[in-house]
């Protein structure tokens, strides 16, 4: 059943290339620069009359939305917001009938996530559901969405659920784009990158022996760092989840600009600092903030574009991800962590399907 990987992770990891063609399948359109996505289920009069995205959700569903909300700000000029699920509804949200809530679940059965649905629901906005699992709870509530058909996710790491999400929150924000200031030129451009995906993520799928070496590396410490910026600012975030879940080493995302404002204390000889570098706008920054942690001596292993020598010199090991759009390289450059995390994990000998504590869906509050 593991289709000969040792664990469900790794085999959920490789499946990502047909993950996101069967997420992306349909729903691109190059000759107007769009997606369809008819589970969005609403006119273009009513989709333009949308004037804030609000994303709920837990854990990596949350980190997804806040991918999702660099998306909907850069595309579509609406203001969005990711907000955790539970805070979400204990905190009497200012919702109205213009605002558009997408409640992102894996399972579609996360009890906050789902609270926080019937929320909305009540407070009458315009809600949807951004699933993996067909006729789930919140999928039914939610009763308009998109699935993601990422196929079913065992391993209690949410691993190609991520990449799809997020592959599917940018098809929503080219869509919700085009029928504002998004010109079909640029949405052309955009379909024909997200078209690459399974082809980029595949390149990165490949180097899981290499990254394995690097793994080694990095596995015997207790505290490690990620930092990024703007859209790799949530990536961070999530390889850090990704690696405390199911190697138990305390790990920290952190904005590259926040360093400086505390977390850089922390930083000894050898500490594991994760730097996702790649070619983007503030790419020039992030390399100034790797400088200062490698002058507080930390070891730095760097995410980065291929054949980018200049930042491959900050760095004292690199994994290369192929040039994309930038909103785009956000998923390759996930898996480039989930393979690490998982690497990591299997050098410590982790229970890494079925890590203590943690089950796949969190249905209590
Ligand atoms: O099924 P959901 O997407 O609602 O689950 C949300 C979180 O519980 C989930 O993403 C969790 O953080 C993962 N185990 C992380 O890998």
């Amino acid at each position: 059943e593991k289709g000969g990987f040792e664990h469900f992770m790794l085999k959920e990891i490789h499946e990502q290339p047909d993950a996101l063609r069967n997420a992306i399948r349909g729903r691109l359109d190059f000759n107007l620069g769009s997606s369809v996505l008819s589970g969005m289920g609403s006119s273009a009069r009513d989709l333009a009359e949308i004037q804030r995205v609000v994303m709920v959700g837990c854990g990596t569903s949350l980190h997804a939305g806040l991918v999702g909300e660099y998306a909907f700000e850069d595309l579509a000029d609406v203001h969005a917001e990711v907000q955790q699920a539970a805070e979400f509804r204990y905190r009497n949200p200012l919702i109205t009938r213009s605002d558009l809530v997408v409640a992102i679940s894996q399972s579609g059965e996360t009890a906050d996530t789902l609270a926080a649905v019937r929320e909305a629901n009540q407070k009458g906005a315009f809600v949807m559901g951004l699933c993996n699992v067909v006729g789930s709870t919140i999928s039914r509530e939610t009763g308009r969405g998109v699935y993601l058909h990422a196929g079913p996710e065992i391993s209690v790491a949410s691993t190609k659920a991520f990449t799809c999400q997020v592959a599917v929150l940018l098809m929503m924000a080219l869509k919700l784009g085009r029928g504002r200031r998004f010109s079909r030129e640029e949405g052309t451009r955009l379909a024909r990158e997200i078209e690459r995906l399974p082809e980029l993520v595949e390149k990165v799928v490949t180097q899981s022996a290499r990254i394995a070496d690097i793994a080694k590396r990095y596995a015997d410490h207790e505290h490690t760092f990620f930092i990024g910026r703007g859209y790799l600012y949530p990536v961070a975030l999530e390889g850090a989840l990704k690696l405390k879940e199911i190697s138990y080493i305390h790990a920290e995302g952190y904005h590259a600009a926040e360093l400086k404002h505390g977390p850089i204390a922390l930083l000894v000889e050898g500490t594991p600092v994760i730097a996702l570098a790649n070619d983007i706008p503030g790419k020039d920054k992030t390399l100034g903030n790797v400088e200062e942690c490698r002058a507080r001596g930390a070891r730095i292993l760097g995410v980065i574009t291929e054949g980018d020598h200049e930042a491959a010199e900050f760095m004292d090991d690199v994994i290369e991800i192929p040039a994309c759009h930038p909103l785009v390289s956000t998923i390759p450059t996930a898996v480039a962590l989930q393979l690490l995390s998982y690497h990591i994990a299997r050098h410590r000998g982790c229970e890494i399907d079925q890590p203590r504590n943690l089950a796949k869906s969190v249905t209590v509050e």
